[in-house]
This record gives structure tokens, C-alpha cells and sequence, in this order.
């Protein structure tokens, strides 16, 4: 069967492999379940990894298939496979557990260990195909009335992660009342991160560079936040109305914004970084006075990296409880379909080259 990949370490090496059709028998236990690929989404990652900057082949593997945004329908299950059965929609978690405890405990995506493995990016095939076959503890079922948010599950995953870890570690309050949140960045994970924390009512301003009307400050103000462009309205003129923020998600993709995010955030708050860097950039910060505000103001940084089941299934439920809310917004994330496996290259450049391409997903089959 077709599979878009890569060979890891090799600049733009994007191209059509053919590899073998997986069966239920590749997973123990009788616990395996076969999805037929319906749609795939792809990001930064993808294009980090064609760029070369990190991703692995499977040992034994020359390529690497591609692809951790997944979404398709069950067609066969082993017979010790309770959660999900024939015909489900679902999607797949993208970790898979290493040797620390966090790792055996079901919390894959906090290990300690250094080498982490990621379906898709590093060490293990990933979804852009017309097959795959996986254990039921990974595989997470959609409801059928989310089917049109498609591959917006795995990003949902990750911010909704990088939430609720905020809201773990700021039980150091013993009280948190947050007010004012920013979310740097109008991305696919900016703007998930907007829908999860109007849900939970703050008061959420959303900063991007463009100006406003984009098709992202309109999904922004289709959730009932307040989109803000850097450009009419620098940082300090937002604190200087809003006062500084409660906590802020950084999900730029730029490391001078996470650093600079740092001079926003008020007393007791907590800044998450969510942006994977793959460059070599180097940035100068007012270091002597970030440290003294940051010890004087009991300042929190938190970084938060991919997600495990329970983080796929809460935000399943809030995408469930943001189309309530926000009727008809979600969906115009999904801005740049393509057509089949066969179009890998247009894939490739519309992430590479297509600014206003929030999202880019490629259809692999009809249902
Ligand atoms: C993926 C995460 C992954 C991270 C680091 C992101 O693009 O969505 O699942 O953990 O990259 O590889
Ligand atoms: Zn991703």
C-alpha cells in the first residue's frame, strides 16, 4: 500500500513508498485494532522532519512514514478489544511507552527518558497511509457527530495537555482564580488553546502579527475572544489595559516570543511553552530583570510536550461542548485539503510555502 516518507536526516526527501498492508497479528494479544485511513493532518512537525532537523526511522528502516494527525474508521478488532469496534471513527495517540515509570503508568508523553517514541516522527512509522494497525490502548474513539473536525483531534490532545497542566501545577496556590489569558500565536494550537480556555471563562486575548480581518482573528472572534495583532497593538499597550496576564500560553513557534512572553505574565501566573524549535537561534533578554520580577512575583514556567489518552478524551470533549458553544467555527480551521497520497509534493508546499495555510490535511480515502 501507498505511505508518504521520508528518509530521516536527508533534507526534503518527501516521496511515495510502498509498503506492506498490516494485520491484526502484528499486535499481542489479540488486542489489535486495523484502521482504514480516512484523513491525515500535518504541521511544522512534518515539515521540520523533511527539513531534516530531527525525526528517526524505525530501526532496520531506511524511511520513515510520515504523518501523526490521524483520523479513520475501525475496520477489523482482535478479540480482546473492548473500546472501540467496526465501523468507529477514531483517532491514535502518537507516543508509544518507553522504560520509566511515568512511561508504564500510561503517561507516556511525560517520560524521562531522553529517547521518545512518536509514531510518525521519531522511531516509529506514523499514519500517512492506507493502513495501520495498533493496540486498543491507543486508538480513541471519535464521536460520530465530530467526524467533520476530523484530524483536529491529536492538536486538540496537545493543548489540551498543555491546559491542564497549567491548572495542575497552579494548584500551588491552593486558590487560583485566573482572569486574563493570552495566547501567543493564532495557529492550529493558538486557536485550540483559545477554544479550551474561553470554555473555562477567562477573559482570552489571542496575539498574532497580522492584522485583522484574517481567517484566523475571525475564528478568534467566532469563540468570543479578543483577537489582537502585534502590529497595530504592541504587547505593552495590551498589559497596559488589561494588566498582565494570569497565564499565557506561548504557541508561536518562535523562541525569542516565548522568552519575550515572559515580561507579560503577572504575579503567581504560569507561562507554557508549547513550541517545538528545531533551529539554532539565539536570542539576548533582559535577564537581570525577567529573574528579579519572575523570584519577586513567584512566576511559573512550564513546558508541555505531545499527550496521552486522557488528554485525547477531555478535549474530544470540549471540541463536543466548543461546537455547542461556538456553532460552525472549529471547522474553518481546516482551511487546505489534499487529494489522495499521490499528492505528497503538493503537501509539502503548501505547508512549506502557504502562509494563510492554518491547516493542511490530506484526504486518503472516501468513507
Ligand atoms: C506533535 C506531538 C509531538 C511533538 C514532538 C508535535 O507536532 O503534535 O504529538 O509530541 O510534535 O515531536
Ligand atoms: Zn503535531
Amino acid at each position: 500500500m501507498k505511505a508518504i516518507a521520508v528518509y530521516p536526516g536527508k533534507p526534503e526527501s518527501v516521496h511515495l513508498e510502498d509498503i506492506p498492508k498490516p494485520s491484526l497479528a502484528d499486535v499481542a494479544d489479540g488486542k489489535g485494532v486495523l484502521v482504514r485511513v480516512l484523513k491525515v493532518g500535518v504541521d511544522a512537525t512534518d515539515r521540520e522532519i523533511n527539513d531534516a532537523l530531527y525525526g528517526n526511522s524505525p530501526p532496520g528502516y531506511e524511511y520513515l512514514v510520515l504523518g501523526h494527525e490521524s483520523f479513520g474508521v475501525v475496520e477489523e478488532v482482535g478479540p480482546n478489544v473492548r473500546n472501540v469496534k467496526p465501523g468507529d471513527y477514531v483517532t491514535a495517540t502518537v507516543r508509544r511507552p518507553g522504560g520509566s515509570i511515568y512511561d508504564q503508568i500510561g503517561t507516556y508523553d511525560m517520560t524521562s527518558e531522553e529517547t521518545y517514541y512518536e509514531r510518525g516522527i521519531n522511531l516509529l512509522h506514523g499514519y500517512l497511509t492506507e493502513y495501520f494497525v495498533d493496540s486498543d490502548e491507543y486508538i480513541v474513539k471519535v464521536p460520530p457527530g465530530l467526524k467533520h473536525l476530523h484530524v483536529l483531534m491529536e492538536p486538540m490532545s496537545c493543548a489540551a495537555k498543555a491546559v491542564h497542566q497549567a491548572y495542575e501545577v497552579q494548584r500551588r496556590m491552593k486558590v487560583w482564580r485566573p482572569r486574563t489569558a493570552y495566547v501567543l500565536g493564532a495557529g492550529q494550537i493558538g486557536l485550540l488553546a483559545t477554544l479550551l480556555l474561553k470554555l473555562r471563562g477567562l477573559d482570552v486575548y489571542t496575539l498574532a502579527r497580522s492584522q485583522a480581518p484574517t481567517q484566523n482573528s475571525k475564528i478568534v472572534e467566532g469563540m468570543e475572544a479578543t483577537y489582537v495583532s502585534t502590529t497595530d497593538t504592541p504587547i505593552e499597550r495590551l498589559i497596559a489595559k488589561t494588566g498582565k496576564a494570569d497565564l499565557i500560553v506561548d504557541a508561536t513557534g518562535s523562541s525569542a516570543m516565548a522568552f519575550s512572553a515572559m515580561q507579560a505574565l503577572g504575579h503567581n501566573g504560569v507561562l507554557v511553552w508549547t513550541s517545538i524549535t528545531g533551529g539554532k537561534q539565539n536570542v539576548e533578554v533582559p535577564s537581570d530583570q525577567i529573574n528579579i520580577d519572575w523570584v519577586l512575583g513567584n512566576k511559573l514556567l512550564l513546558g508541555s510536550v505531545n499527550a496521552n489518552r486522557e488528554h485525547f478524551e477531555s478535549g474530544i470533549k470540549d471540541l463536543a461542548l466548543g461546537e455547542v458553544m461556538f456553532p460552525d467555527v472549529i471547522s474553518k480551521i481546516l482551511t487546505n485539503p489534499v487529494n489522495g497520497l499521490d499528492d505528497y509534493a503538493e503537501m509539502m508546499r503548501l505547508l512549506v510555502e502557504e502562509k494563510t495555510a492554518l491547516k493542511v490535511y490530506v484526504n486518503v480515502a472516501d468513507e
